[in-house]
């Protein structure tokens, strides 16, 4: 029987520059510029500072540090996480959805068309990946992100950076817990180490670690207290002395850095946009009052001279423009849109048959709904809408009703399929500055969302047609997850497709019509009830972290959620048939085999879950630490296999670090986070394992 890996590391890597960079030739050559260097100069490497008249863009490029006369290159940033925020460009579906795909490989191929798109405008640092964890699923930024969960967010992550560093620089983003918009500026994240070891942060660990990202970006929040931009224990402590992070960190925006001589000394490499705190003058006056040491200054020039050379952006390779919104990312685009899409209820409507007589309602269908008007925002030509694809798909019959029609006239159609969900208007990144309610290609203000149900007049146009049509389906557009329960026992089938970038239209046509098989999975659960989630106040000043968000949370308070994390229909059916862990040096191989038992080809998305039943320290009840994709023709049978580190079951002791007990193990395999139909259990004794079936 056919074996895939679930994870294949190596081919994730492959390509990415900062893996390839020997560093014996680098660092003589950023000495050597260093030397050559007038204080003047270095400090002109700390800050951003082209056109800072206007925020330091330049085509949407903010550029920091060139210096003409020694040969130095300017960094020339640019966002982000769902595209190349400069000009037209391919919007891809949001990174939730992309996290709903649940596939790496897929992910790295985002990453690559994005920097390349970046490359091919001039650009060399992207502003992305976002890899704040999903605290609560109301976070205005959301969409930016991939996850509620650490290990998934980890390769998602990891893989969009490898990707991306084929071209340019990466900067996963924001350092750290950044995941509150309305009070961004001023909110501090409490949390013990424990949690912010084993919770918070893995995924940036393993994009540095595995990915070797070369730069960070920091948040603007504060973490215990002290602001990100001059926080040591982040910047030094962890990043540096505990990850060996050897990149630069740059601030965020306007408010990303605080201080001058305590963000310089925290290991704030650059601020950003533009030089206000890291003035000239405001520097060498810290200087002169031994506020700043000398070396200090030079130790943060030369983590930036490094990633400049390492990345040879002196000789920059010409990416042609022809490259932006080429045909393959707009196919990329369309592609990562089908696997993304998330079935959550079908009681026999989809797929609709092309006989049927569709009424497509809503004003959603016919509008262009890439996500939020924050930084992430892109713009691309030809966006194709719900109600674009539906008019054009071959010999379907479909007519579109901005409003619920009258009930006769409804009746007349043999489906009626709504779009409904969010804009802009109701979620994203906040901009205080701005207005909520801008139109066109502007910038928006967003913020978090203060309930997860949809606004009123979404959920009256989901009751009025499910309460008028002979049958209803829901596409749900949206950046997280939604309380869906006051109208999902009234509607047929519910299809969720996120803000679904700049083919999504065709992408949501393929998949009603059967062309697709829908497999993506839930990377956020949805819950029965906004209370299920615990406490979420959208101006809280000070939010406490901890290890229980997510599933997690249900878990440990015994509630089920409406949809579990990792949850998605397909037209198909899969079962596990076998189950079989081995194992091996300091790891496990556990492979798992399923076979599609349905009429239908389809995908289907393993996870696996590692509970710890008898710890000595509180737990979650278990937590993902692995998954993959299957594409299985009907009756095919295939294996997937696992491996996991045994780091990968420790805990963290914040006096002895990573620690693996002495514990019976179980690992959990199936279909989503409440759907493990097969496990095996392993005791540890502190030297050897047994295998306790
Ligand atoms: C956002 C960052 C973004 C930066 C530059 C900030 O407001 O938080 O994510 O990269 O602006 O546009």
């Amino acid at each position: 029987m056919l074996t895939k890996k679930a994870f294949d590391l190596k081919k994730i890597q492959r390509g990415n520059k900062a893996l390839e960079v020997d560093k014996n030739l680098v660092e003589p050559l950023a000495k050597g510029y260093l030397e050559r260097m007038s204080l003047d100069e270095k400090i002109e490497q700390l800050h951003g500072s082209k056109n800072s008249g206007d925020m330091g863009t330049e085509k949407g490029l903010y550029w920091s540090g060139e210096n003409v006369e020694q040969g130095i290159p300017p960094l020339k940033m640019v966002d982000g996480p769902r595209g190349l925020r400069s000009g037209l460009a391919t919007a891809f579906p949001v990174p939730m959805a992309r996290g709903a795909s649940f596939d790496p490989a897929l992910e790295k191929r985002v990453g690559m068309a994005i920097g390349a798109e970046v490359a091919a405008v001039g650009g060399n640092v992207l502003l992305a990946p976002t890899i704040n964890l999903l605290r609560h699923p109301g976070w205005g930024r959301a969409q930016e992100t991939y996850s509620e969960d650490p290990f998934h967010m980890g390769l998602m992550g990891l893989a969009f950076v490898c990707g991306a560093q084929n071209f340019v620089l990466a900067s996963p983003k924001h350092f750290a817990l950044n995941n509150l918009e309305i009070t961004r500026f001023e909110v501090s994240a409490e949390i013990e180490e424990r949690a912010l070891h084993e919770v918070y942060l893995p995924h940036f660990r393993r994009s540095i670690l595995e990915g070797g990202a070369a730069s960070i970006m920091s948040a603007y929040n504060k973490v215990n207290g002290t602001y990100c931009g001059e926080n040591h224990y982040l910047l030094e402590k962890i990043l540096r002395a505990d990850w060996g992070f050897e990149g630069f960190v740059e601030s965020d925006w306007l408010l990303g850095t605080r201080s001058t001589a305590p963000a310089i000394n925290s290991g704030m490499d650059i601020e950003m946009p533009a030089a206000y705190w890291f003035k000239k003058e405001k520097i060498k006056d810290s200087i002169a009052k031994g506020e700043i040491l000398p070396e200090i200054v030079d130790r943060n020039v030369l983590r930036v001279l490094r990633q400049k050379i390492a990345f040879g952006l002196d000789s920059e390779v010409e990416i042609s423009k022809e490259r932006i919104e080429c045909k393959e990312h707009r196919s990329l685009a369309q592609e990562v849109a089908e696997k993304s899409f998330v079935l959550l209820k079908n009681e026999g409507v989809l797929p609709l048959k092309r006989a049927e007589k569709i009424a497509l309602i809503g004003k959603l269908a016919a509008t262009e709904n890439l996500g939020d008007r924050g930084s992430s925002m892109v713009r691309s030509s030809n966006i194709s809408t719900p109600l674009n694809a539906l008019e054009n798909w071959n010999g379907a019959s479909v007519t579109y009703f901005e409003d619920p029609p009258a009930r006769q006239l409804l009746q007349g159609f043999d489906v009626a399929v709504v779009v409904a969900g969010y804009t802009y208007q109701d979620e994203g990144e906040y901009i205080p500055t701005l207005d909520k309610e801008s139109s066109g290609t502007d910038l928006a203000r967003g913020g978090d969302r203060i309930s997860l149900r949809l606004p009123i007049d979404q959920e009256e146009l989901i009751g009025t047609v499910s309460s008028r049509a002979n049958k209803t389906v829901v596409l749900l557009e949206t950046g997280s997850s939604v309380n869906v329960s006051s109208w999902i026992d009234s509607i047929h089938s519910l299809l969720v497709v996120w803000y679904p970038g700049c083919e999504g239209g065709k992408a949501i046509a393929r998949t009603l019509f059967g062309e697709v098989n829908p497999s993506g999975r839930l990377p956020v659960l949805f819950p029965k009830s906004d209370q299920q989630l615990g406490e979420w106040d959208v101006n809280a000043i000070t939010l406490k972290h901890g290890l229980f968000h997510g599933y997690r949370y249900l878990d440990r308070n015994k509630e089920k959620p409406l949809f579990p994390f990792g949850f998605g229909l397909s037209y198909t059916e899969f079962v596990v048939r076998n189950v079989c862990i081995n194992r091996k040096e300091g790891s496990f191989s556990v492979m798992v085999a399923v076979e599609n038992v349905g009429k239908v080809d389809g995908e289907c998305v393993l996870q696996l879950y590692v509970s710890c039943l008898d710890s000595e320290v509180e737990r979650a009840e278990k937590e993902l630490k692995g998954f993959g994709r299957l594409s299985l023709a009907v009756n095919e049978e295939m294996s997937l296999e696992f491996e996991v580190p045994d780091t990968d079951l420790c805990f963290y002791n914040p006096e002895e670090g990573w620690v693996l007990e002495s514990c019976l193990y179980r690992f959990s395999l199936g279909f989503s986070s409440e759907d493990l139909p097969s496990s095996q259990t392993w005791f540890f004794d502190g030297v050897s394992w047994t295998n306790k079936g």
